[in-house]
């Protein structure tokens, strides 16, 4: 029963930047995934929150009050760290049992919890061994009970199953989601796979380089991602990026490629207005497209306009194919069914979904408009491009 706010927390560990004024408000009962890459500060951010860290600047609170001073122990979080760290010469339930000894709760009780939270991990038959005899996912959900074991007032866990094998983590993915569902405690979780942090968060907070992306549903972090960082980490293939100029002839606005064109229509159109704010400043944007908003057509479609391609390498991955198609002087990821088949060398027409193409500042990177409806942006003939 937790609500977690860090207010403007920077730490640094000697000359690098760990984490950069981080403004974050966790709510009670929230599934909320810590998502970056390696070196991000993820770690450090629940080290800070568990009280293992203290913040070079910057507010912790817990439920309202002021932990910056608070002793891990005090603040009453569970963590299940990154390397896992059970304690090799002592059983599956001693290694449980250990948080309820140290809290001198009485042997009965705690044969009755550690029972208890053992069935829901699936991990009674397993109460005797000891670490060693176990397996990666078997030692997993011990760490898990471990925490699971007292009713602490948030979790924390650092990616808990990076170690996993594929099959593996996608069973553990349900059954935690699953779980805290069920305890409906604050769970702050940390990882750098997106498909985890999508299927599983309420909310994402996108860290990188210890600065904050953005913090948002998954649904908003995929769809209108803050800026061009956030649209690379989330996504598999990432997001296609496109280098266009922005061209103002006779009151029109136009982005322009080396493969394609949009026209920017009429004044009244936000993206117009978006642009001529930024402007003069802004000469050039980058078109966002994810791979799997763009179709591939083997002749020129009549009902829609295309720009003319030609593919570079095709990659056959059973459910899909990703193909690598040379549009202009850029290269762009392309997600096609398997029974739509393209050769290399092959030349294509290159269609984007209007509804979905993003415009991003080509400085910062910044989002500067997202289309929701087809017609926001029409296409130009690659005729009239240059
Ligand atoms: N105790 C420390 N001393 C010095 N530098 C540290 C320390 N802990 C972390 N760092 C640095 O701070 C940055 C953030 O580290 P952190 O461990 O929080 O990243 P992370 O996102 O958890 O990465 P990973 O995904 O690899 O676990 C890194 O550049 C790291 O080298
Ligand atoms: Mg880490």
């Amino acid at each position: 029963m937790a609500n977690i706010h860090l207010e403007n927390v920077t730490k640094h560990f000697g000359r690098v930047t760990a984490l950069q004024s981080i403004n974050l408000e966790i709510h009670h009962g929230e599934f909320f995934c810590v998502l970056g890459p390696p070196g991000a500060g993820k770690t450090t951010l629940l080290r800070l929150i568990v009280g293992l860290e203290k913040p070079d600047e910057g507010n912790i609170y817990i439920d309202g009050e002021r932990v910056n001073e608070v002793h891990p122990r005090d603040r009453d979080i569970a963590m299940i760290f990154q390397n896992l760290a059970l304690y090799p010469d002592k059983t599956v339930f001693d290694n449980i049992a250990f948080p309820l000894r140290e809290r001198k709760m009485p042997p009965e009780q705690i044969r009755t919890k550690v029972t208890q939270v053992a069935r829901t991990l699936h991990i009674e038959h397993l109460l005797e061994r000891k670490p060693g005899k176990l397996s990666g996912g078997e030692r997993q959900r011990v760490a898990i009970a471990r925490a699971l074991v007292r009713t602490p007032r948030a979790y924390l866990m650092d990616e808990p199953l990076a170690n996993l094998d594929a099959l593996l983590r996608l069973e553990m993915r349900i059954e935690l989601k699953r779980l805290q569902e069920d305890l409906h405690e604050t769970l702050v979780y940390v990882t750098s796979d997106q498909v985890e942090a999508m299927s599983m968060a309420d909310r994402i907070a996108v860290i990188y380089k210890g600065v904050l992306q953005q913090c948002d549903t998954p649904d908003n972090v995929y769809n209108l991602p803050a800026n061009r960082l956030v649209a690379t980490i989330v996504g598999s293939p990432p997001m296609n990026f496109l280098a266009c100029k922005v061209q103002r002839t006779n009151g029109q606005l136009n982005l322009v490629h080396s493969g394609f064109g949009f026209q920017v229509v009429g004044a009244d159109h936000p993206l117009w207005d978006c642009l001529c704010r930024a402007l003069p400043t802004v000469q050039e944007v980058l078109v966002g497209v994810r791979p799997e908003d763009i179709k591939l057509y083997p002749d020129q479609p009549t009902h829609l306009i295309a720009f003319p391609a030609r593919v570079a390498v095709t990659e056959p991955l059973g459910a899909e194919t990703i193909v690598d198609v040379q549009l202009g002087r850029d290269i762009i990821k392309v997600i096609t069914p398997p029974t739509e088949y393209f050769s290399e060398k092959q030349d294509v027409w290159v269609a984007f979904d209007m509804a979905k193409v993003h415009v991003m500042d080509a400085q910062t990177g910044a989002r500067i408009y997202t289309t929701g409806a087809p017609g926001q942006l029409q296409c130009m003939l690659p005729g009239v491009c240059t």
